[in-house]
Formats: structure tokens, C-alpha cells, sequence
């Protein structure tokens, strides 16, 4: 039973290209933001309110959302941006966001690495965001990484994601987006995965964020789709590396979903020749070879 529609929520803009080596300027990233959207991309996440001493390539998150900001409520797409923290919430808040993600983990030294403390102090973390941020009138979806596997400590138990999810969930998320950070998957995981996170947060509430690592992205989208899952987080031109892999592909390509949606009869609203042409002209600009092979395809016709 597939969906018939699956929301596509864009992340090149931000996992993908705080993943690439090469700095790209503000307006480089404005440019991309707006041909995204103009090829139909609803939800947009264009930038991370975090330390730039962390992530340099997102230090012009201001510039960012306040450029966004100016369209208001006019705008047809949402452009969102991750808040780890009070201090990222008020600047995010400044800029006149509308939605806002904080970002959890299932492994515990993941959450060390990547946001300095333990999984109970993210969540700690995250409640006065939130209840800042619902107060603002301001939409909070969360992340958890690691869903099928962490870079430091390897399986982690579908149970853990579960409980995070569930936590995020209760905290006041609208959605909660299950990260496989290093794309480790493979399908029966990602089956065993659900079985356990639809326990505790409904299926219309979950998206899958998928990283092409191992290659696997797709078919394990595939699986989530027969279960229910109808929101796909994804890369245009699959912009992104991994940290933890040097070479290796970034998140799911956003024209390969597209073409794989197109194939199995479900909308997306998104027109992909449009989106291949945009998915060419970034990777012209980081000077990379396009990570999406239908955007290679399509654009060597
Ligand atoms: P910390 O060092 O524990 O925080 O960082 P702190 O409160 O002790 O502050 C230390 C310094 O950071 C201070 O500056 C703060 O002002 C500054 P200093 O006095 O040293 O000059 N600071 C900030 N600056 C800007 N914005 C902020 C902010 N907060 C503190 N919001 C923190 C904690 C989370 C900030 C840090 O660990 C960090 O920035 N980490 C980066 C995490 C990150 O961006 N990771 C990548 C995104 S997550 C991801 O990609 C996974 C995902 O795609 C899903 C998946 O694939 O699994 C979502
Ligand atoms: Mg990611």
C-alpha cells in the first residue's frame, strides 16, 4: 500500500552542503533556495542555526532567513532551519522563521560528538526550545540520527530510536524525521525499524531521512513507503558527502526519489526536468560531479 502523495522535504541546502568541502557564498545558496522552489519543492530546509566554529559552511544562517523572511506570507514554500538550542532558537526567531527542527540521536555517543552532550540533556535541551518556539507561533519538527546505525558504536536497537522518537513526539514535534546518518540500512532493517517506531509515534508522523552512503537509500525508501511513510527527506543532486566516509554520497538524491515516485504513480508536485536542470547547475558550481544518476541521465539526453 503505497501513498499517494509523499511530501518532499529538500535538505540539500543544508545536510548536503554542510557536508561539502568547497565554501559556497550566501547568494550562490539564495540562488539554489529559489530555483528549488520554483521546480515545485514545498518545504525547504535552508539553514543551521548552530556554532560556526562547528559547521563554517552554515555560518550565514542570518543572512539566510532573513532573505527568505522578506517573501513572508506570501510564500508558497516553507523555509525551515535547525535549532539545537535556546541561543539558535531567539537568532532563528529574530530572522522571522516559521518552522524550526531540533535534532536528537538513539546513539549516545553520537549525541556526544555531534551536539556536545548525552540524549537526556538534548532533550532537556529541546523542551524550552519548543515551548519558545509553539509560544512564537513557530512549527518544531525533530530528528533523531542513527536510526539504523551509528559511526561509533555500530547496531543500535530499533527500541532506542523508538523511545527517542517517542519522546520528541510527546515534546510537541509535528514530525519526526528518522535519520540513517552513515546509510547503513538495507530494507529488513528498515522494516524492523518501523515496526518498532510506529509502536510509539503514528506513521503519518514520521519521515524518512535516508543518507546514500551504502547505496541502499532507495530501495529502503521503497520498504517505508509499503509501510506507510509519505515524507521523504533529500538531496538535490545527492549534495553531501559523509564525515565519518571520506568520498562517499551524501543524502538521497531528490530527482531519484522523484523518478522513483514517478514510476510508482505517486505525486510529489515537483516538476523533475526542472529540478535535474537545478541539480546540474549546483553541482556546476561546486565544480562535483552530479550525485544524482537520474540528473545525470536526464541531463545527457
Ligand atoms: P556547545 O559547545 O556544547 O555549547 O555546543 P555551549 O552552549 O557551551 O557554547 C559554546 C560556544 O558555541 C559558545 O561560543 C556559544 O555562543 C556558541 P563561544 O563563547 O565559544 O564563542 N553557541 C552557538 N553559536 C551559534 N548558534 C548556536 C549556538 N549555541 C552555542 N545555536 C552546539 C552545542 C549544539 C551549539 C554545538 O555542538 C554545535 O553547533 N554542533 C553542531 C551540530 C550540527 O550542526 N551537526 C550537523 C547537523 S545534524 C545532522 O546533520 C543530522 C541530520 O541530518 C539527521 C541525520 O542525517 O541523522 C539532522
Ligand atoms: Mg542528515
Amino acid at each position: 500500500h503505497f501513498p499517494e502523495n509523499v511530501r518532499i522535504v529538500e535538505v540539500g541546502v543544508r545536510d548536503g552542503l554542510q557536508n561539502e568541502p568547497t565554501p559556497v557564498d550566501t547568494a550562490t545558496k539564495l540562488a539554489l533556495i529559489r530555483k528549488l522552489s520554483e521546480s515545485g519543492l514545498r518545504h525547504i530546509e535552508a539553514a543551521s542555526f548552530v556554532s560556526p566554529k562547528w559547521v563554517p559552511q552554515m555560518a550565514d544562517h542570518r543572512e539566510i532567513m532573513q532573505a527568505l523572511a522578506i517573501e513572508g506570507e506570501k510564500s508558497v514554500t516553507t523555509y525551515s532551519a535547525l535549532t539545537p538550542n535556546l541561543k539558535g532558537l531567539e537568532a532563528a526567531l529574530e530572522c522571522g522563521v516559521r518552522e524550526v527542527a531540533v535534532f536528537g540521536a538513539a546513539s549516545e555517543s553520537f549525541s556526544q560528538r555531534n551536539i556536545n552532550c548525552s540524549i537526556a540533556e538534548s532533550l532537556a535541551r529541546f523542551a524550552p526550545v519548543m515551548e519558545r518556539a509553539l509560544e512564537a507561533g513557530v512549527r518544531v519538527r525533530g530528528y533523531v540520527s542513527c536510526v539504523m546505525g551509528c559511526p561509533y558504536e555500530g547496531e543500535i536497537s530499533p527500541l532506542q530510536v523508538a523511545a527517542v522518537a517517542r519522546e520528541l513526539s510527546d515534546m510537541g514535534c509535528y514530525e519526526v524525521s528518522l535519520g540513517d546518518t552513515i546509510g547503513t540500512g538495507t530494507p529488513l532493517k528498515a522494516k524492523r525499524l518501523l515496526e518498532a517506531v510506529t509502536r510509539e509515534v503514528s506513521v503519518e508522523r514520521l519521515a524518512a531521512h535516508f543518507h546514500d552512503t551504502y547505496g541502499q537509500a532507495l530501495t529502503n525508501l521503497y520498504t517505508v513507503m509499503e509501510e506507510g511513510i509519505a515524507v521523504i527527506d533529500s538531496s538535490v543532486a545527492g549534495l553531501g558527502g559523509c564525515p565519518y566516509a571520506k568520498g562517499a554520497s551524501g543524502n538521497v538524491a531528490t530527482e531519484d526519489v522523484i523518478y522513483l515516485l514517478e514510476g510508482l504513480g505517486i505525486d510529489s508536485g515537483v516538476n523533475l526536468a526542472q529540478l535535474a536542470r537545478t541539480g546540474d547547475w549546483i553541482s556546476r558550481q561546486l565544480g562535483r560531479a552530479n550525485g544524482s544518476k537520474v540528473g545525470q541521465a536526464l541531463m545527457a539526453k
